[in-house]
C-alpha cells in the first residue's frame, strides 16, 4: 500500500493545555488519526490475526485508525469494513470503506453490508462515558455483547475476535460467554493503554462453528 503522505484532513484541533503523550505525537508523525492504532498493532504482534487477504469487519471505526492499521495488514487483497455512530472523514484505501451506523440498532441495510463471512471481527467500541464507573462498565457491556454476537454469526469457522471492555462486575461472565464460541480466550492489556484506564482487550481466538459449514479460513 502506498505510504500516506501529508495532513490528514477531519482531524479534530487539539485544544489548548490539551495532555498529549508519546503515543498521541506517534500518531500524529505517522498520520494515524487516533493513538488507539498502536493498542491494535501490539494486539497483532502477540496474537497475527489479521493475515493478507484477510475480510475485516471494524466495530466502532472513527476516526479511523484501526480502519488505516487493518486495511495495511490485508493488503489490496483484502477487504476492512468500519461501522460507527460517526462518520469516518479521512481518506481510506479502495479496500475500505466506513458505513455509519449503531450497532445495537442494525438497518436491513447494515444487516445486508455485514452479510459475508468476516475472517476478523474487531471491536474498539467504547461508549460516551459518564465518570460513573457502573454504569460506563454497564454500557460498555452492551456494546461488547453485541460485538460478540455480531463475530458469532458473521466470522468464519476458525475466525478470530478482539473486543474492547471496560473491566466491571460482569467481565468474568462476559469472557464465559466468549469461552463457548472460542477455541481459545486470551486477556490482553496493551502497554498503549493509559495506565489509569479501565479498559482490556478480550481475545477469542478460531471460532469453534459457523453458520456457514464449508467456509472456514
Ligand atoms: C475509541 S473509539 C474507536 C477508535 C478507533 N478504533 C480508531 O482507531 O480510530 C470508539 C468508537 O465507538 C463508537 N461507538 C460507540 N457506540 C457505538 C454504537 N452503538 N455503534 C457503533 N459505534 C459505536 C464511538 O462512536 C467511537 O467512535
Amino acid at each position: 500500500m502506498a505510504v500516506r503522505k501529508g495532513k490528514i484532513k477531519g482531524l479534530p484541533k487539539k485544544k489548548k493545555g490539551q495532555w498529549e503523550d508519546h503515543y498521541t505525537r506517534k500518531a500524529k508523525e505517522e498520520k494515524y488519526p487516533a493513538r488507539s492504532v498502536y493498542k491494535l498493532q501490539e494486539i497483532q504482534r502477540k496474537f497475527t490475526l489479521v493475515k493478507k487477504g484477510a475480510k475485516v469487519l471494524d466495530l466502532g471505526c472513527s476516526p479511523g485508525s484501526w480502519l488505516l492499521y487493518a486495511s495495511e495488514l490485508t493488503g489490496p487483497s483484502g477487504q476492512v469494513t468500519g461501522i460507527d455512530l460517526k462518520e469516518v472523514s479521512i481518506p481510506l484505501p479502495k479496500h475500505a470503506k466506513a458505513l455509519v451506523g449503531d450497532i445495537l440498532h442494525l438497518t436491513p441495510e447494515l444487516e445486508e453490508a455485514f452479510s459475508c463471512g468476516f475472517s476478523v471481527v474487531i471491536s474498539d467500541m467504547a461508549p460516551a462515558t459518564t465518570g460513573m464507573k457502573d454504569v460506563d462498565a454497564a454500557r460498555s457491556l452492551e456494546l461488547c455483547e453485541m460485538a460478540l454476537e455480531v463475530a458469532a454469526k458473521r466470522l468464519v469457522s476458525g475466525g478470530h475476535f478482539v473486543c474492547k471492555i471496560f473491566q466491571g462486575g460482569d467481565f468474568d461472565a462476559y469472557v464465559g460467554e466468549v469461552k463457548k464460541h472460542f477455541r481459545q480466550v486470551k486477556i490482553f492489556k496493551p502497554e498503549s493503554c493509559r495506565k489509569q484506564s479501565k479498559e482490556i482487550y478480550v481475545i477469542g481466538v478460531g471460532l469453534k462453528v459457523t453458520g456457514d459449514p464449508h467456509s472456514s479460513i
